[in-house]
């Protein structure tokens, strides 16, 4: 059995522990803006899930919930459970399986530009055919054809840069063992009438993967929570749209 790992992370401010964590095939840096414009209300911490950046692993059937489990012995590590929590995309699953596992670890949760639902039969496939793709040819091959889908079709060509730049220094392995990672990820629907802690729901207006509708109804089935739009944004909003990302977010931190 593959035993939890303390990750890697990026930190910046002090204060009680925003711990953020990013989506698929990307890194860590996705959250620089967060980090810069949130260190003056939180400690920020944005970790590399295991097998890129400074979470160094070797891949071996992972799952969600072993990256839950990394997640919690992180944040366990930083000495100041329970954390406000974020995930963006897969980010999000990966928080669903903390709260099931973990509940204790999560102060609030801040689900951006994801969805509770587990993956259809056909996209199951789709899982499998990246895996094979990035492990023969690696991530490259499927980073530029997902690339525009992640941005909003105004997305500026840094912005663009920046996501290829993290999918790039992502190793195929780890990619291959992402995608079935969320193959296997439960449905996650039933859980979200069961959050008791404050939650906010933040989605790019323009997220072309995850219609903002689904979002909405997301926030709908969880008690009390919030929800927020950010224009001029994809399924990337932290990154396209730091500045509206962090107004959400401080509007909402408790
Ligand atoms: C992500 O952005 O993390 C992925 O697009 C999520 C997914 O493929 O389900």
């Amino acid at each position: 059995m593959t035993e939890p790992m303390v990750l890697g992370y990026d930190e910046a401010g002090s204060g009680p522990v925003l711990f953020l964590i990013h989506g698929f095939p990307l890194d860590r840096t996705l959250w620089e803006g967060q980090l810069e414009g949130l260190k003056d209300i939180r400690r920020v911490v944005a970790v590399d899930l295991r097998g890129r950046g400074k979470s160094e692993a070797k891949p071996n059937g992972w799952s969600v919930d072993l990256y839950a489990d990394d997640v919690a012995k992180t944040i366990e590590s930083l000495g100041s459970e329970p954390a406000d929590i974020a995930g963006l995309s897969m980010g999000g699953y990966v928080v669903f399986a903390l709260l099931r596992r973990h509940p204790e670890m999560v102060r609030s949760v801040i689900l951006i530009d994801t969805k509770a639902g587990d993956d259809p039969p056909e996209a199951k496939e789709g899982r499998e055919k990246t895996a094979a793709t990035v492990r023969e040819q690696g991530t490259l091959a499927v980073a530029e054809g997902l690339i525009p889908k992640l941005v909003s079709p105004g997305a500026s060509q840094e912005v663009k840069k920046k996501a290829l730049a993290m999918a790039k220094n992502t190793p195929g392995e780890t990619v291959a063992a992402d995608a079935l990672a969320m193959r296997d990820r439960p449905d996650s629907t039933s859980d979200l009438g069961m959050i008791k802690v404050p939650a906010v729901v933040i989605h790019g207006e323009d997220d072309q993967l995850m219609p903002v509708a689904g979002a909405k109804e997301m926030a709908d089935l969880i008690p009390g929570a919030k929800f927020v739009t950010i224009p001029r944004a994809g399924h990337l909003a932290p990154l396209e749209n730091p500045l509206a990302v962090n107004d959400a977010l401080r509007n909402f931190l408790p």
